[in-house]
């Protein structure tokens, strides 16, 4: 099955790049929660690839398509994450598959095509880049981290959000938005960033990238704390070292 995710997640990362100076149809599923005919003709790739292969699996994937198998797999799917860099040519995004086994992540596999990074982890394997084990890093404080964000789509709670971000910023080397939620966590597993957090995130931003970080030794909750549920939506992972310091910023206690 690992394999089987890995020869998905490159082959959907391929059609991706190929498309990627192609003219685009764009629909608007919000004011600025964007879907174009490449994310729709990716899912498709996908999911017919799924159901060939295995039948009886659960799909949840972004773009409208859910289905209940008799099997205790599941495959979470974000077909392109990162639509909106994809749109404006920004070369970051990502194809994103997780195969949950009952309600435990099993395998993570993030594939981008643009430079061909290409990271995966199955539990209790480990996770890796392009073949080479990843550890996060060794950072220590806040004071000496690089840490990556998003904003919501949903913009009813935009203070509270930047008030965060302030908070973040006036403590931390510096703050990233790269626009892919699930490479996020990819760059955190691999060390380049020492933490990020989010909110109002769905199940296939998030699927993945977690399996990879916890992987890679990585500490995953939600942002106050509490064990982390893929099914809220807020996240806050770390190197598991600032993991603490960055979660009473973000609650406010060094105000
Ligand atoms: C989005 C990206 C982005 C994050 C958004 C996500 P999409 O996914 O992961 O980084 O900030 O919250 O919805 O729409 O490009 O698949
Ligand atoms: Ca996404
Ligand atoms: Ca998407």
């Amino acid at each position: 099955m690992l394999d089987f995710a890995i020869r998905l997640g490159k082959r959907a990362g391929e059609y991706l790049r190929e498309h990627l100076h192609d003219e685009i149809t764009i629909e608007h599923k919000g004011r600025i929660d964007l879907v174009t005919n490449i994310d729709r003709q990716s899912q498709n790739r996908i999911v017919s690839e799924i159901e060939r292969a295995f039948p009886d699996h659960s799909i949840l994937a972004e773009e409208g398509f859910r289905k209940k198998g008799g099997s205790p797999f599941t495959w979470v799917i974000d077909p392109l994450d990162g639509t909106n860099n994809f749109i404006h040519r920004i070369p970051f995004f990502c194809v994103s598959i997780a195969i949950m086994k009952k309600k435990e992540l099993h395998i993570g596999v993030c594939c981008n095509p643009v430079n061909g990074d290409l990271f995966w982890a199955q539990a209790g394997r480990g996770a890796y880049r392009s073949g080479v084990q990843l550890s996060v890093s060794r950072t220590l404080r806040m004071i000496d981290s690089m840490v990556a964000t998003g904003f919501p789509y949903d913009q009813d709670n935009v203070e509270a959000v930047i008030g965060r971000f302030t908070r973040v910023l006036k403590k931390a080397r510096g703050i990233r938005r790269l626009g892919s939620a699930a490479l996020d966590l990819c760059h955190v597993a691999c060390g380049s960033f020492d933490a990020f957090w989010e909110e109002g995130l769905k199940p296939w931003d998030m699927a993945a990238g977690v399996m990879i970080l916890q992987e890679a030794g990585g500490l995953v909750t939600c942002l106050d704390g509490s064990p982390f549920d893929l099914y809220r939506g807020d996240i806050l992972a770390s190197n598991t070292r600032v993991h603490d310091e960055l979660q009473r910023c973000l609650r406010g206690d060094h105000d």
